[in-house]
């Protein structure tokens, strides 16, 4: 199965199907909170240092791994030294664990957008909205589970390729929404202004170890670093595409979606809270408590919410579909057997699994690991351990037991490497660095030694 691949047709058919799999509720949901809670502009500045040379260099290896080795994650490990085999088992255990409270978000996304199709707007743009809602047993679990049963259902009948097409016709259109509804906040709505000044310029008292924690976390997240999907992505790449260019394409949609979604929340945050800084640490909920008032305070909001939940809920079902497509492929690949059973195997675990993250603001509100509810202790788990471990082992093979020159070389097969030594400076010395620091500094954030 593994010796003949099928590739992506095109050059630009390798760039959208990366990009679509990296956009979803990283961008939209989980970027504005977090550059809102991490001080706004230094977040914002950290975020886009960290992409342009660690993440440009982490994309670049692992995609030239899989096309190198033609091999899914586990398989691609093994073969470049049998003692990192567990470093793909590892990657193939993040979609595992983001799945199922990527799918509860899914579920919010759901709700909202059939309260927005039932009118209900001026009722979800009270404060307590959405805390009340998540204080609930059996919606959020329902919504849950439909959202989870859907993305299922796609992978099991294979009609994932109908979605992908719906979705990339979808994608421009969240673009132009979310252009539209920044720049109406920031026009009519006074203190909004404050916001956007917030968010871009950054003010340094607020930088601390922890934003670079969670930047580093995010762009993990965000890029689909780090959980073997990229080498996966690179295993269908042809070798006259331009692997350095369409990574530069990539990290420029993912990262310029997810600025402008910051664009959009983050001053409106300002408007409604009338200045209050306190309102930008809200975390989790804060698109969920922002935009229901957006969208009541503007002319046919309703309709325009509608809309753009609509386009939130594609992108947010791509992005489950291919984080479950990769763990169905594991149990098909690995416990040889059928698709359907896989299918059934990965719904169970995820219901069981996303179950704890949906009750964890009602019933299980009292069940805390390392002080944290179910839902962020998996975020933090996958983001902010897991995937730095990854990121580390993958960096110590390549710079220093494979060599640079072992991913150079692939790159190199479809033209120049423009920023080479950037790449071999990266991933040999500064990335390792970086990453013990960024593991070191969640542990004792987890352990309640440092602040959050
Ligand atoms: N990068 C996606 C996002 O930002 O929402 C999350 C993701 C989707 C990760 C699909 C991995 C993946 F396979």
């Amino acid at each position: 199965m593994e010796s003949k691949r099928s590739s992506f047709s095109g050059k630009i058919g390798f760039v959208l199907a990366a990009a679509g799999s990296a956009v979803g509720l990283g961008n939209i949901w989980r970027f504005p909170y977090l550059a809102a809670k991490y001080g706004g502009g230094v977040f914002l500045l950290v975020y886009i240092i960290l992409s342009v040379t660690f993440g440009f260099s982490l994309m670049i290896a692992e995609i030239a791994i899989g096309r190198k080795t033609q091999l899914s994650p586990i398989g691609a490990f093994k073969a470049l030294d049998k003692r990192f085999s567990f470093v793909g088992w590892l990657a193939s255990i993040v979609p595992a664990i983001i799945l199922p409270y990527y799918s509860v978000i899914g579920g919010w996304v759901m709700k909202f957008t059939a309260g927005f199709i039932m009118g209900n707007t001026a009722e979800m743009s009270h404060d307590k909205y959405f805390s009340d809602y998540l204080g609930q047993v059996w919606e959020p679990l329902g919504w849950f589970a439909l959202f989870i049963g859907l993305t299922s259902l796609i992978v099991l009948f294979g009609v994932k390729k109908g979605i992908e097409k719906v979705s990339k016709v979808m994608m421009p259109i969240l673009v132009v929404l979310i252009l539209g509804i920044s720049i109406y906040t920031i026009v009519t709505m006074d203190g909004a202004i404050d916001g956007v000044i917030f968010y871009i310029k950054p003010d340094f008292s607020k930088f601390s170890i922890m934003t670079v924690v969670a930047a580093m976390g995010q762009l993990f997240y965000s890029m689909s670093l780090a959980m073997g999907i990229m080498i996966t992505f690179g295993s269908y790449m042809k070798k006259e595409i331009k692997i350095e260019k369409s990574v530069h394409q990539i990290e420029l949609f993912d990262t310029g979606i997810a600025f402008l979604a910051g664009l959009m929340i983050i001053p409106s945050v300002f408007a409604f809270s009338g200045g209050d800084e306190k309102a930008l640490g809200q975390g989790a909920g804060l698109m969920f408590v922002t935009l229901p008032k957006v969208f009541d305070s503007m002319p046919a909001g309703n309709v325009i919410g509608v809309v753009f939940f609509i386009m939130v809920f594609f992108a947010a079902l791509t992005s489950s579909i291919s984080l479950m497509e990769t763990v169905v492929s594991v149990f098909i690949d690995k416990l040889k057997i059928n698709r359907k059973l896989s299918c059934l195997i990965v719904l169970i675990i995820s219901l069981f699994l996303g179950i704890s993250s949906a009750l964890g603001s009602s019933a299980w509100k009292n069940i805390k690991i390392f002080g944290m509810q179910f839902l962020d202790f998996f975020d933090f788990a996958s983001n902010n351990i897991l995937m730095p471990i990854i990121a580390l082992l993958t960096c110590i093979l390549i710079g220093y037991i494979l060599k640079p020159k072992f991913i150079v070389e692939e790159v190199e097969l479809s033209g120049k490497f423009n920023q080479k030594s950037m790449f071999n400076i990266m991933i040999k010395y500064i990335a390792p660095i970086f990453l013990v620091i960024i593991l070191v500094s969640s542990v004792l954030n987890a352990l309640g030694y440092i602040e959050i």
